[in-house]
């Protein structure tokens, strides 16, 4: 895994580049006095009351209140984690980043720039295939039947692998792409094989739109149905969504984000019109998944199949939820009608019934009490004590603040039960926290 990244070189960084030339090579400046100005880009204005001082190496919008220094800059426009930011301008600067601990991967910036590389000619090799190829057409005429027009097909830059690989390593390098998972070493006999063979290729974006994977669908009923890069270098299942980079390219703040179970689903989705679905990469949900789609939206739908598969699913994410249950964010549960996937169900019954039922989607903790409570009789104490010996775990993991307190107090109310939070009341207190006395005692009576 990654390292720290030295202090020290932070503040190297920090005097080697100079935030006039960064924020420039962004939002063009224009010289005002000792200072520079442009039209605000995090709020909508007409005059500029955006200024960037090369003295302090600051910016400061007088309209909006935005502020910070270069580092900060790049976080809040391209959104990026402090750790991503600080290698973009790492990147701006010309410097390797150094890292404290081990040989972090990110340490090796150039072979990541090569693969990165790689993976977009290999993407666009991929698209090539779908008319040069006699078996590409086969796949046309797939994705035609699937209902996906040309347009979407293109956005998503859906390709084709074709069955014979071999021609990927007379194009490219072969060690590059093995590092990019693009190929495989067979563990008995070491021969290297080709991991996508004519299968649809959907190649899975950063959201920063390069390609860091790529997942490949047959074109008939074999198993299985969809392969997926392994993790490398520049994919990690457990962090990255499918569809993010195309979702903010459309919207850079949506109202919600809906997250489904399918590349396909999510394709078929913004077709109609629902540009606001991504999908988790055939893993379960992550913690990571959810922190970084609330980076760009304070409401979560958690959309899940019909099917017992897709219910468990649902249950499952309740594990990576909580943890980022903070007080600004909302989770929602949309389970679909048995036998439905998004993908099905849009084209059966219109993109507005499908809108209605995302914002009828059930709030986070009625689905969560409702399911704990379905095989108990809370009319009994020990149906009641159920209730809460399996709920507490889940709300325990909740970061402090109200959406807690008022879950534990219905959590009481279900149970018919003053919940006693002794650990964490006392937890709270010597935390210093916002959190009030009295309100701690408004949770628990
Ligand atoms: P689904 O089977 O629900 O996918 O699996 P889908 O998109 O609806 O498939 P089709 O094309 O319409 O039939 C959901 C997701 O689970 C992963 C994929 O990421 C898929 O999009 N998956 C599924 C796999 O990784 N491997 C599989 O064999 C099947
Ligand atoms: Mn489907």
């Amino acid at each position: 895994m990654s390292g720290r990244i030295p202090k020290e070189f932070i503040s190297e960084l920090l005097m080697r580049v100079d935030i006039v030339d960064v924020i420039n090579s962004h939002v063009p400046l224009k010289k005002s006095g000792a200072n520079y100005v442009a039209r605000c880009p995090f709020h909508l204005e007409k005059t500029p009351s955006f200024s960037v001082s090369r003295k302090k190496q600051f910016f400061h919008c007088f309209g909006c209140g935005a502020s910070g220094n270069v580092i900060g800059f790049l976080m809040d426009f391209n959104r990026l984690d402090f750790v991503e930011a600080v290698e973009d301008l790492a990147l701006f600067a010309g410097l390797p980043v150094p890292k404290e601990e081990g040989q972090g991967y990110r340490a090796n910036l150039p072979k990541l720039n090569e693969l990165q590389a790689l993976l977009a000619s290999v993407a666009e090799y991929y698209i090539e295939q779908l008319r040069v190829q006699q078996a590409g057409k086969q796949a046309v005429a797939y994705l035609k039947k699937r209902g996906i027009n040309s347009q979407y097909a293109t956005e998503y830059k859906l390709g084709y692998a074709p069955f014979e690989w071999q021609e990927l390593t007379e194009k490219f390098n072969q060690d590059l792409l093995l590092m990019a998972g693009v190929l495989g070493v067979n563990d008995d006999d070491n021969r290297v094989y080709g991991r996508f063979r004519h299968r649809v290729m959907f190649p899975i974006r950063s959201k920063r739109g390069n390609v860091i994977g790529f997942g490949g669908r047959v074109l008939d009923d074999s198993m299985p149905k969809y392969l997926n890069s392994p993790e490398t270098v520049l994919f990690h299942k457990s962090q990255e969504v499918y569809g993010l980079y195309e979702l903010l390219a459309r919207n850079a703040k949506p109202l919600r984000i809906l997250v489904v179970e399918g590349y396909m689903d999510v394709i078929a989705l913004a077709q109609f019109g629902v540009g606001y679905a991504v999908a988790a990469l055939g893993t379960a949900l992550t913690e990571q998944h959810i922190n970084l789609l609330f980076r760009f939206s304070a409401e979560i739908v958690l959309c899940f199949d019909g099917d017992k598969a897709g219910r468990m699913a649902a249950w499952k994410a309740m594990d990576a939820v909580f943890p980022c249950l903070k007080d600004d964010r909302q989770v929602k549960v949309m389970l679909l009608p048995l036998e439905h996937d998004p993908d099905s169900i849009i084209r059966v019954e219109g993109v507005n019934a499908f809108v209605l039922r995302v914002e009828q989607a059930t709030v986070l903790s009625d689905y969560f009490f409702a399911q704990l409570s379905e095989h108990l009789d809370l009319a009994t104490v020990e149906g009641c004590s159920q209730l809460t010996l399996k709920a507490e775990p889940y709300l325990q993991k909740m970061p402090d603040g109200l959406l807690k307190d008022m879950m534990f107090q219905r959590l009481g109310q279900l149970a018919n039960f003053k919940v006693a939070r002794k650990k964490l009341t006392v937890k709270n207190l010597n935390k210093k926290k916002r959190i009030s006395c009295s309100r701690i005692g408004q949770a628990f009576s």
